[in-house]
């Protein structure tokens, strides 16, 4: 009896301690892939590059790509830490090759791409590619492009394929209105395990949200555990509300974002039309939230002020700062920022969305600072703020933004 006792409570024991590592293992409430990030060691601190698509969307060339490099390295803005140089949609054939694999659009890629990756890597640049997740690319799936040239079950061979060209970077992106969270799960979880073992690193940059409809997938689930780097909205458009938005719409899920795992606030589109002023906010936004820096805009026409922006030492060292934390709005209010930098330093960015110049104030109490002596920098114009009766107040123009480094 007694034997049986000990027998029977060894058992519970056992049962109890599988359920309990079951539990530890498990993935914590919404985080899809696991509790681990999904590759990593491929990026410490959030991607920096050119995208093709904003500026040359399907019609995308060799010529323009090996142009964009030129321009990235001329410009400084390699050296000033740009390095992902990603071929967008439409730099693929519309069929496979007889065996199968991936192939370069003859005409538009006539050199192939691991001749274009050469040409990336000899520059100190890094080379990626877009791939389509589900069974098509997404000009595919929208009837402008032909083909069905999608990776869904081969992305193990295509993996190879990029891998063979020397991508350093792929962005996965699924664009159809068929399929379900289940069926997003498996592709982007094929493609993130075809990267674990395909012998190289590479970035996984996933877009699940376009062709879905309601909720963006990418807010609704953090993808932390199967990508590098997840978009959370539909595509930015090249103005001030588009960027407004979406950032708005980051901000919320900051929490999100850790080493090798970022919120994706889609390019930045300075130099597409965005105003000096709008251009510093999206700047001071994406900084904000560790957002991967990706130029969605044509460099050799990139003015020396625009250039000056997105180069700009401050924001870029903001970014990635190697807490990679993200900021985020202070008390609920979309106007004033926070974000922990450093050892113990604080960031706190200041948007003005109005067409009149305003007053902008913030609490010391709500940045959970206390004291006379606290003073911040804007970053952007060096002019020294210092609080008074327990708020710091920076008068910020139409459209810009204060960035401020607390000291
Ligand atoms: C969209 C994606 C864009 C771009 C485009 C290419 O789904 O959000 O960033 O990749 O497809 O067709």
């Amino acid at each position: 009896m007694r034997r049986r006792l000990i027998r029977l409570s060894l058992a519970l024991t056992a049962l109890l301690s599988a359920v309990i590592v079951t539990a530890c293992v498990a993935d914590p409430p919404g985080r899809v892939g696991g509790d681990g990030v999904a590759l990593p060691g491929v990026a410490a601190t959030p991607p920096m590059g050119w995208n093709s698509w904003q500026p040359f969307g399907c019609s995308v060339t060799e010529a323009q790509v090996r142009a964009q490099v030129d321009a990235l390295v001329s410009s400084g803005l390699r050296d000033a830490g740009y390095r992902y140089v990603v071929v967008d949609d439409c730099w693929n054939a519309s069929d496979r090759a007889e065996d199968g694999a991936l192939q370069a659009d003859p005409t538009r890629f006539p050199s192939g791409m691991a001749a274009l990756g050469q040409y990336v890597h000899a520059r100190g640049l890094k080379f990626g590619l877009y791939v389509g997740a589900s069974d098509k690319t997404c000009t595919q799936y929208q009837g402008v492009y032909p083909g069905a040239t999608g990776s869904r079950g081969v992305e193990t061979r295509d993996a190879a394929t990029l891998a063979s060209w020397g991508a350093d970077f792929v962005k996965s992106d699924w664009c159809s209105s068929n399929g379900r969270h289940e069926d997003q799960v498996e592709a982007f979880t094929a493609w993130r395990n075809a990267l674990r073992t395909v012998g190289r690193p590479m970035v996984l940059s996933i877009n699940p949200n376009s062709g879905v409809a309601g909720t963006p997938p990418g807010q609704a689930f953090d993808w932390g555990g199967v990508a590098t780097m997840t978009r959370v909205t539909n595509d930015i458009a090249p103005n001030f509300q588009s960027v407004s938005t979406i950032a708005d719409a980051v901000g919320l899920v900051a929490p999100r974002t850790r080493v090798d795992a970022f919120n994706d606030p889609d390019m930045l589109v300075v130099g597409q039309g965005l105003s000096a002023s709008h251009a510093r906010t999206q700047m001071s936004l994406w900084a904000m939230l560790a957002a991967p820096l990706m130029l969605g805009t044509d460099l050799t026409r990139l003015s020396s002020e625009n250039v000056a922006t997105v180069a700009n030492r401050a924001m870029i060292a903001l970014d990635q700062d190697a807490r990679a934390v993200s900021g985020a709005p202070v008390a609920g209010d979309a106007e004033v920022w926070s974000r922990a930098i450093g050892q113990k330093g604080l960031a706190v960015s200041m948007t003005n969305r109005t067409s009149k110049p305003k007053l902008i104030s913030v609490s010391l109490a709500s940045l959970g600072l206390t004291g006379d002596t606290v003073a911040g920098v804007d970053v952007w114009t060096s002019k020294r703020y210092q609080a008074r009766d327990g708020a710091l107040a920076v008068r910020v123009a139409p459209g810009d933004t204060a960035l401020l480094e607390i000291v």
